[in-house]
């Protein structure tokens, strides 16, 4: 039986200000005052919790039972009970609550028992986020009739942790809106309710699990579900989780939550394992994967405020309004103290491939017709995610701040000769390959000893206006929306939308509009340019997403599909980063503009290319320090260079060739090979030549797969992919080879070979093509001819097909005789992987045999090599 003041304290504040009740609140508020002084009066003369918990700390951690745990003495309970008037007073409270409830509770949640498990209870994270979280939890379900029981879990045995629990305990705070009083009762409730339990080996779970039903079975209670908080090392997740599996599982009609902190593994594949695992043990729908900033107030507003301002802004939310999207997180502290832990994750996998990549997916998915639809909402993101462009270096820049190598070498003691290339900072440029986006660069940025603490995701639109004269007018300023999380010259979190863009709809009754304006600027402009709303009561992010998996909101937090989409976007990058070295940074106000970056097309740089702090840390030249150089290589010409600025070189090689070309005939012939090499130049002109003639040029194929364009083994598919569609030129310039005749693939009868050269021969003046770009394989092979391949077959004709000795076997090819036509052929050599092949090539003589590569000597064109220095030095 629940004591009778406590129901009516309860219910009083709960109905307060509910017009039906009104003169019963009165009453109310009048008896529970007086009753809380009798409280405390009994409390401070001997009947004191704090004291009585002091008794039973030692040996037993926070004892308690349900029964106990009610907030009562003897004292209180004669008290209440004699009182008839108590009794009445209970009847009306109660009735009229319970009509309120029906009337607009919308409680989503059956009543009935939860029980609450903090596994790493008494940890950092528990003690400064997760009992605040429960603890408000708790304030505002326990008055719809929800009933709790709190446990910490931890490895230390009880009498040493559970003091430490009551420490935590005794430290949460109510919100602003709940009186002293009412405070205070919780918070006894909360302490009362709350118990340390060792749990490490499976008995003590199946101790745990045991002692949950045996309390249920005592007071009559129905279970809701059963929470289990993570607050572990990833490493213990499985082993966790298989424990609750066996043991805690609750009965059938409640439901099991178990909730995970990051990190969810290092890259796409132990991601994959780690995922793998957990679901030996638990449905995809019991895993919570917790994203704090899911929980942000702001973050929590985004698609709320798109779905609610969705008339002004679907018009304007694509790639002819939108300028770019900047998602921004700086700090200003170091990594001291989390090193162990940093030094294997770095910023991007800390922050960017988690926080904001979710700030990314929000503002950009498709917005669900159901907000509350947890199911959509997380489609349409992996939707979004999926979308995203493959991330290469060139869309990132990387740096460290300058002590965090000495900070490494003291914390994880190693020599002073260790070297960390863990980046601190990094900024990213990221592109949507959707129609609404195309071309909309979002940068998404964060860094560890920067010069403030800021985070916000900032939506920039073109200025359609041209003002003529008074360019300070607000009509003529920027116009932007800012999610602004907090901190910052602001201070607070809000949203703020340029006053010369619309005005947006107030979120809802939990937020207010800021009118009274301070003199403080946000991104450039004054904040009273802004129209500005704030959440009326600044919540914690690990309170609200607490709130949410009560509520089972699955769609503010990440399921696993979702998981792999992000981590498949960002382990390429952070491989292909791998092996450059971070910027040094000085850290705070000194790093001035080092870490200013540029956007150049779908490419992203630092603005200032000079590296002077720390060089000599880097145990080496940075890149940046050198330009291509000429020389020779196997008695032709060369060009070397790291192989960014190599390949700038060779695609300013071939838009002049093809200048010339046009400007001569009128057209150009440029015939293009397959292989990876190649796709950094394919990239460099799509995005970086946009005078290039590709009206006047013909595409022609060096070599081909016999594969169907459609697979992505097709060289046509990548030459597409990669180029074609990113420029403008006419379809009947475009000629693949045509390895697919009569439904079948390369087969010598279909004349696929005579046909291709048929069709160069009526095109390309004496089938000499103007530039060749040619690659060359592990084994000295160029196109698609390979060495102890059958010359006789290759010879006389243009075009043949061939046999590679690795899978897809069956090759279309440029024959020597093709290619040592052209007026101008090319060798792009990239990766230290071709070191070996070069330092070989460099010594042998001609042996187009063996080193089929040897056999390109153009008649009266000219050859040219594009090597690396990765290649040519290794
Ligand atoms: C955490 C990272 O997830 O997020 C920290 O591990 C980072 O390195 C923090 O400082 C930032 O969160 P917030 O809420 O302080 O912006």
């Amino acid at each position: 039986m629940i004591p009778l003041y406590d129901v009516i304290c309860f219910y009083w504040v709960e109905t307060r200000g509910r017009r039906v009740c009104d003169a019963v609140q009165d009453l109310v508020q009048h008896v529970c005052t007086r009753m809380w002084g009798y409280v405390k009066d009994t409390f401070h003369t001997g009947m004191g919790v704090e004291q009585g918990r002091a008794q039973n700390l030692p040996g037993s951690g926070l004892r308690n039972s349900w029964t106990e745990n009610r907030f009562h003495t003897r004292e209180t309970r004669d008290w209440t009970s004699g009182s008839m008037c108590w009794t009445v007073l209970l009847l009306l409270v109660t009735l009229c609550v319970r009509g309120l409830n029906g009337e607009g509770g919308g409680q989503a949640q059956q009543p009935g028992h939860v029980s609450v498990v903090i596994v790493g209870g008494t940890g950092d994270l528990a003690k400064k986020y997760l009992w605040q979280g429960f603890f408000h939890l708790y304030a505002s379900k326990v008055s719809s009739g929800s009933t709790f029981s709190f446990y910490a879990g931890g490895l230390s045995p009880a009498d040493k942790a559970a003091p430490v629990l009551f420490e935590i305990l005794k430290a949460v705070t109510c919100s602003k809106n709940v009186s002293r009083e009412r405070c205070a009762i919780l918070k006894e409730q909360f302490l009362r309710l709350s118990q340390y339990r060792q749990l490490t080996s499976l008995e003590e779970y199946q101790d745990l699990a045991t002692h949950i039903e045996e309390r249920l079975q005592e007071e009559g209670m129905k279970e809701t579900g059963r929470l289990f908080y993570l607050s572990v090392p990833a490493f213990a997740y499985a082993d966790v989780a298989d424990k609750i599996n066996k043991s805690c599982r609750p009965a059938d009609g409640a439901w099991l939550r178990v909730v995970l902190e990051k990190p969810f593994g290092h890259d796409f594949r132990s991601a994959q394992v780690l995922a793998a695992q957990l679901s030996g043990s638990l449905k995809d729908e019991e895993m919570y994967r917790i994203d704090h900033y899911l929980g942000k107030q702001l973050v929590t507003q985004i698609l709320p405020f798109r779905i609610d301002n969705k008339k002004v802004l679907d018009p304007i939310w694509n790639k002819h309004h939108i300028e770019r999207v900047e998602i921004v997180l700086k700090e200003t502290l170091d990594v001291k103290g989390r090193i162990s832990f940093y030094d294997q994750y770095g910023v991007i996998r800390d922050v960017i491939q988690n926080h904001l990549t979710e700030v990314m997916a929000l503002l950009t998915m498709k917005l669900p017709k159901n907000l509350s639809d947890s199911e959509e909402v997380l489609q349409n993101k992996l939707q979004i995610l999926s979308s995203v462009l493959p991330l290469g270096k060139k869309q990132a820049v990387i740096g460290q701040y300058q002590t965090y190598t000495a900070e490494v070498q003291q914390e994880l003691n190693k020599t002073k000769e260790h070297v960390s290339v863990t980046p601190t900072f990094a900024a990213v440029l990221a592109h949507i390959d959707e129609a609404r986006y195309q071309g909309v660069p979002i940068l998404l940025t964060s860094g560890k000893m920067l010069d403030e603490r800021v985070g916000y995701a900032r939506v920039l639109f073109k200025n359609d206006v041209f003002c003529l004269e008074n360019h300070n007018a607000l009509h003529c300023r920027p116009k932007q929306i800012v999610f602004h999380f907090g901190h910052g010259s602001l201070q607070y979190p809000a949203v703020l939308v340029s006053k010369n863009l619309f005005k947006p709809v107030l979120m809802d009754s939990e937020w207010k509009e800021v009118a009274d304006h301070t003199d403080v600027s946000v991104l450039g402009l004054p904040i009273s340019d802004y129209y500005v709303q704030t959440p009326k009561e600044q919540r914690e992010a690990y309170t609200e997403l607490i709130s949410h998996i009560f509520a089972g909101r699955r769609n503010s937090f990440i399921s696993t599909e979702n998981l792999l989409a992000s981590w498949g976007l960002w382990t390429p990058l952070l491989s292909s980063l791998a092996s450059v070295y971070p910027r040094i940074y000085p850290g705070g106000a000194d790093n001035g503009d080092l870490l200013d970056v540029c956007l150049k097309g779908r490419d992203l740089s630092y603005t200032n290319e000079v590296v002077l702090i720390g060089s000599d840390q880097m145990g080496g030249v940075g890149q940046n320090g050198f330009h291509v150089m000429q020389g020779k290589f196997r008695s032709s010409d060369m060009v070397s260079g790291w192989s960014e600025e190599l390949v700038e070189r060779l695609a300013a090689d071939v838009e002049e060739a093809a200048e010339a070309a046009v400007g001569q005939s009128g057209v150009f012939h440029l015939a293009l090979s397959g292989g990876s090499s190649p796709l950094a130049l394919f990239h460099r002109l799509a995005l970086h030549h946009f005078s290039f003639p590709w009206r006047s040029t013909h595409v022609w194929m060096v070599d081909e797969r016999c594969v169907p364009p459609s697979e992505p083994d097709s060289n046509f598919h990548t030459l597409h992919g990669h180029l074609l569609e990113h420029v403008r030129i006419p379809y009947y310039n475009i000629h693949p080879m045509p390895v697919q005749l009569n439904q079948r693939l390369c087969v010598e009868e279909d004349g696929g070979a005579r046909l291709y050269e048929g069709e160069i021969g009526r095109l390309v003046n004496g089938s000499s093509f103007h530039f060749v770009l040619l690659g060359v394989g592990y084994d000295g092979h160029t196109a698609s001819l390979f060495p102890n391949s059958k010359e006789d077959k290759l010879e006389g004709g243009l075009v043949a097909l061939t046999e590679s000795p690795v899978k897809p076997h069956r090759r279309m090819s440029l024959t020597f005789e093709a290619i040592n036509r052209a007026q101008r052929v090319a060798l792009l050599v990239m990766g230290k992987g071709k070191h070996e092949l070069m330092t070989q090539l460099s010594r042998v003589k001609d042996n187009p045999n063996k080193y089929p590569v040897t056999g390109v000597k153009p008649a009266n064109g000219t050859l040219v090599w594009y090597i690396d220095y990765d290649a040519l030095i290794g």
